[in-house]
């Protein structure tokens, strides 16, 4: 996909098809407005005779457009005027990109009325509209066989109409999207990809695969299960004894600020299949288990993002990566393994093995001593139900990191809300037979896994992101969303230019 801005009149630019909106009962805003008159009248006539409403998702193609330069119109229904805001606008803008991906439509000029700049100022505009369109345009990486294969969307090139004072900012943000878009797109396939293909040797490979692209910026190290034993660290051993899979340990190390700088350490669970091993997971749903790697395809994402947009800032991506199996070598419920960092856990439940190999991969962060370290982990069923599927979850032990975090989530329409983690929660962890245990019953579960691997941290500043409830859709929409990819960025963004 190709984003240009450009600040002559929409009616003026040259494509496939101009992109208008109209709100409800035909009121018209003034770039819609424009384009009817300079059109003769084609976007009130399909209101007028009734053909189109202007409720929201509604859209309709119009052949001929009359006067315009673009060949075609196509009218998008932005719902009521009075409840025009960032969210109608966002999902406006979708529709109109699905619209145009069901035809062979290449290029399209997007004169869509947008919300007020106090809710989306222009550089967050141009964002969107890049990251929301190359979202939008994504296709699942399927393996299904019907021949000829579905084509992919035309669409190349979209040229965003605006005025002249916005056209700097808009145009930054269009390329901060596209990047975000592709880094994204890059978490999407790792995500979809069945655990059969995507398993932690793959991961690697990925990881090696973003060395390749990125040359000397990006040092990747990956850590076999040999070299995994001579870290010490058992309780990633423990999980993936299991496995006939062997695991891996990924670290990246990507360097855009000068050598002296801290880094940010970001780090994610990347369990690529998770049965629960001995404390099986009941067989509904188990399938969407093999999404249980978003948080370490998270950290591939951001770095990726970081590479490809230059980023002045050093960064190093940690990802414990192995599979949780049932088997006569697994763990046990009441085993007991040392973890990295010398304290001893003990393992009621196999089933909550993110928390086990997050701890050994945040103790690992420690000798960075990063100015801040930031985990992602489809952690708990228990943040789904405290949060649902709309705002993954925030932990930690800094305040400020923790609303930095929110605040990023706030600007990228990719949002988290802060749980709180206080001293309470970790006394709960209390075993009788070693340093602590790996779960503490089923209230507060979403709390008592941070309390857990606030247990390896100190003293770094650090926060956690729960991510079981947004880093995927399921039912028909099923697949990775993305997220919290458009949150990080932008936070690592953010710190670069700081
Ligand atoms: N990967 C799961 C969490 C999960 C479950 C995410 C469902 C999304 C949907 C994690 O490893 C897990 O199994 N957690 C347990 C912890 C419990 C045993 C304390 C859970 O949430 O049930
Ligand atoms: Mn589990
Ligand atoms: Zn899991």
């Amino acid at each position: 996909m190709r984003f240009e801005a450009s600040s002559r009149a929409a009616a003026q630019l040259r494509s496939d098809c101009l992109v208008v909106g109209a709100f409800e009962r035909g009121d018209l805003g003034p770039s819609a407005g424009a384009v009817d008159r300079a059109s003769r009248g084609r976007v009130r006539a399909p209101l007028a005779r009734g053909d189109f409403s202007g409720r929201a998702n509604e859209t309709l193609l119009i052949a001929d457009a009359g006067a315009v330069r673009s060949a075609r119109l196509l009218l998008v229904g932005l719902g009521r005027r009075d409840q025009f805001n960032r969210r109608a606008w966002r999902r406006a803008l979708v529709a109109a990109v699905a619209a145009l991906a069901r035809t062979r439509i290449r290029s399209a000029v997007l004169a869509l009325e947008r919300p007020g700049a106090r809710e989306l100022d222009d550089f967050y505009y141009g964002r969107s509209v890049a990251e929301l369109t190359g979202g939008t345009l994504y296709r699942i990486n399927d393996l299904k066989t019907a021949r000829p294969a579905p084509r992919p969307p035309a669409l190349q090139r979209l040229i965003v109409a605006t005025d002249a004072a916005a056209l700097a900012d808009v145009r930054r943000g269009l390329s901060a999207g596209d990047a975000v878009s592709a880094s994204a797109t890059l978490l999407r396939d790792l995500g979809n990809l069945p655990a059969n293909v995507c398993t932690p040797r793959y991961m690697a490979n990925q990881a090696r695969e973003l060395e390749r692209r990125y040359g000397r910026r990006l040092r990747v190290r990956i850590f076999d299960e040999a070299a995994i034993r001579r870290l010490k660290m058992g309780c990633l051993l423990a999980v993936t004894r299991g496995s006939a899979e062997p695991p891996r340990f990924i670290v990246l190390e990507y360097r855009g600020a000068r050598r002296g700088r801290a880094p940010i350490a970001l780090v994610g669970k990347g369990v690529t299949f998770d049965t629960g091993g001995i404390s099986l997971k009941d067989p509904n749903a188990m399938d969407e288990m093999k999404f249980d790697m978003c948080g370490a395809a998270t950290v591939l994402a951001a770095i990726d993002f970081a590479a490809r947009s230059g980023l002045r800032l050093n960064l190093v991506g940690l990802a414990p990566v192995c599979e949780n199996m049932p088997d006569g070598r697994a763990v046990k419920p009441g085993d007991v393994v040392t973890s990295a960092s010398g304290q001893t856990v003990e393992v009621l439940n196999t089933d909550a093995e993110g928390r086990l190999i997050l701890s050994d991969a945040l103790n690992y962060a420690r000798r960075y001593r990063p100015e801040v370290v930031v985990d992602f982990a489809t952690l708990t069923g228990a943040c789904v139900v405290a949060l649902g599927h709309h705002h993954s979850g925030i932990m930690g032990n800094d305040e400020a990191l923790i609303q930095e975090l929110v605040q990023a989530g706030v600007r990228s329409d990719d949002r988290a809300w802060p749980l709180p983690l206080t001293e309470d929660y970790g006394e709960q962890l209390r075993s009788n037979f070693a340093d602590m245990a790996n779960i503490a019953g089923r209230d507060g579960g979403a709390i008592t896994a941070a309390a857990f691997l606030s247990k390896f941290v100190a003293p770094m500043r650090w926060a956690h992101m729960d991510i079981a409830g947004t880093a995927w859709m399921s039912g028909k929409e099923k697949g990775a969303s993305g997220r919290p990819l458009s949150l990080v960025a932008d936070f690592l963004t953010r710190r670069a230019a700081a």
